[in-house]
């Protein structure tokens, strides 16, 4: 038997390409069972806002600035997924930190992508290039992309998801970039199917995928 429905509020800081490689998959009935009611950025020219907005899907603007405190923010951002009854959060490329509030309120039930093998190259101040700069700087002959289960500590929730790609002596920051960013397209809608199938089990911080 299927689980409830995920109701996804996705939120993203730029460009994303990840949000519209899940909402393509949920287009395409790649993943069913699972809808984005919701897209949420703390940044006005986030790509990910136009996207939503050309599909029809609610894309609302909130920065911690607008706000009296971390909490007021944190508690205005819970009133807005409740409104739209959201039961799933996914972070794509979101660049602030999630309120412990958000997280208590949603615990086991936000996922994020990490470009690299977690748990290497992660934790705070891992983003963007600086991630594919490090693994260049370390030749680490292999790297990746990571989905977890997102908790209090940055890059450290459970694993629920990976898949490596070679990093070769020539690669640049750019080229690394870009082949990892064509393997999380495939990965983050993947593991959404997953979880709107019912089909990962969690065990404390272990992940298991059932058949
Ligand atoms: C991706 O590389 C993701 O791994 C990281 O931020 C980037 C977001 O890209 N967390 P996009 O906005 O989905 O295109």
């Amino acid at each position: 038997m299927l689980p409830d429905e995920l109701k996804i509020a996705v939120f993203a800081s730029g460009r994303g390409s990840n949000f519209e490689a899940i909402l393509n998959a949920i287009q395409t009935g790649k993943i069913r069972n699972a809808r984005i009611v919701l897209v949420i950025s703390n940044n006005a020219e986030a790509g990910a806002l136009t996207v939503a907005r050309s599909n029809g899907i609610p894309a609302l603007l909130k920065q911690r600035n607008d706000f009296s405190s971390e909490k007021a923010f944190a508690e205005a951002l819970l009133r807005v997924l409740e409104s739209y009854s959201v039961n799933f959060i996914v972070l794509a490329g979101y660049l602030k930190k999630i309120a412990p509030e958000i997280i208590s309120r949603f615990r086991d039930h936000i996922i994020n992508i990490h470009p690299a093998l977690l748990p290497a190259f992660g934790g705070k101040g891992m983003y963007g290039h600086l991630v594919h700069q490090a693994v260049i700087a370390a030749r680490s002959p292999i790297s990746g992309a990571t989905i977890h289960l997102v908790d209090e500590e940055y890059d450290k929730g459970p694993i629920v998801l990976q898949k490596s790609v070679k990093v070769s002596p020539d690669d640049t920051e750019e080229g690394l970039a870009e082949k990892i960013l064509s393997i999380e397209h495939e990965l983050y809608p993947e593991a959404i199917r997953l979880f709107a199938e019912g089909r990962i089990h969690l065990d404390g911080r272990h992940v298991t995928i059932m058949k």
